[in-house]
């Protein structure tokens, strides 16, 4: 296995309009932003980071990991939380409800790391499943597992393992944006081990 460079640096965070598709899906996530941070913050981490208020309330970005987001919609439209007792009952609209999601979309780790990569990473580095790395050295993320366990980035990340690779800039990351871009560089591996 190679060893390989990451430093701590920051990992810019950045407004939602900088990577949303269209002014729609834009209001929308910032509309579900609202949403949430009005009828649902007080309990539940609702964001990218942080602790839920109501240690009971597990963090939106951590739906994805064990739970359906559109199931999720199905139960605040039909006011069914089955054994969930604890959560209060809502009068919302469809409307309310497609933008909550589209924001709890957004927090999730996958489409999260998706982003951190885009800004800090595809400079150099083929980001998707069938991109070229613009720096011919850099190797292109779905290939990654090829060479060591996605996993072995975390660790590196952390603690700022290095080596030589003078074109590769630092980086600091929080815990939640490591989760994010272990997360998302995971849901695009080849898995061609050769
Ligand atoms: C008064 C506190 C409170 C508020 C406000 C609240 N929740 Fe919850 N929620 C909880 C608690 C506590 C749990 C976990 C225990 C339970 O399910 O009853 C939970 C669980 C959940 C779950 C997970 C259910 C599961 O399967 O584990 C979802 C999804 C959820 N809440 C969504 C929301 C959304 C969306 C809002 C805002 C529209 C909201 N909650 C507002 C307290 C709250
Ligand atoms: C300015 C260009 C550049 C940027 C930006 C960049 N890298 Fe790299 N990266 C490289 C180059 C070049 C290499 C190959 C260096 C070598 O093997 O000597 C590399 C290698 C790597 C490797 C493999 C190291 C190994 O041991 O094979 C990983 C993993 C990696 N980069 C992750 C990242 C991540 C994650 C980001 C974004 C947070 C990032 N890189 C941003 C240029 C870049």
């Amino acid at each position: 296995m190679k060893k390989f460079l990451l430093l701590l640096g920051f990992l810019s965070a950045f407004p939602v309009s900088a990577e949303a598709q269209s002014q729609s899906e834009i209001s929308a996530i910032v509309h579900g932003e609202g949403l949430a941070k009005l009828n649902c913050s007080t309990c539940h981490s609702i964001g990218l980071s942080g602790e839920s208020p109501n240690k009971d309330a597990p963090a939106f970005r951590t739906f994805s990991s064990y739970r359906s987001i559109t199931l999720i919609g199905w139960e605040l439209m039909n006011k069914d939380w089955g054994e969930h007792r604890k959560m209060p009952q809502f009068q919302i609209t469809a409307d309310q409800v497609r933008d909550i999601l589209e924001w709890i979309r957004w927090v999730q780790p996958v489409p999260h790391g998706r982003r951190l990569v885009q800004k800090n990473c595809s400079q150099c580095h083929a980001i998707d499943m069938n991109d070229d790395s613009a720096h011919p050295a850099a190797i292109p993320f779905r290939n990654i597992s090829v060479f060591y366990p996605v996993e072995a980035l975390e660790e590196a990340f952390a603690e700022g393992i290095m080596t030589g690779h003078p074109d590769m800039p630092e980086y600091e990351a929080s815990p939640d944006q490591i989760t994010a871009i272990i997360a998302y560089l995971n849901s695009i591996q080849e898995n061609v081990r050769q």
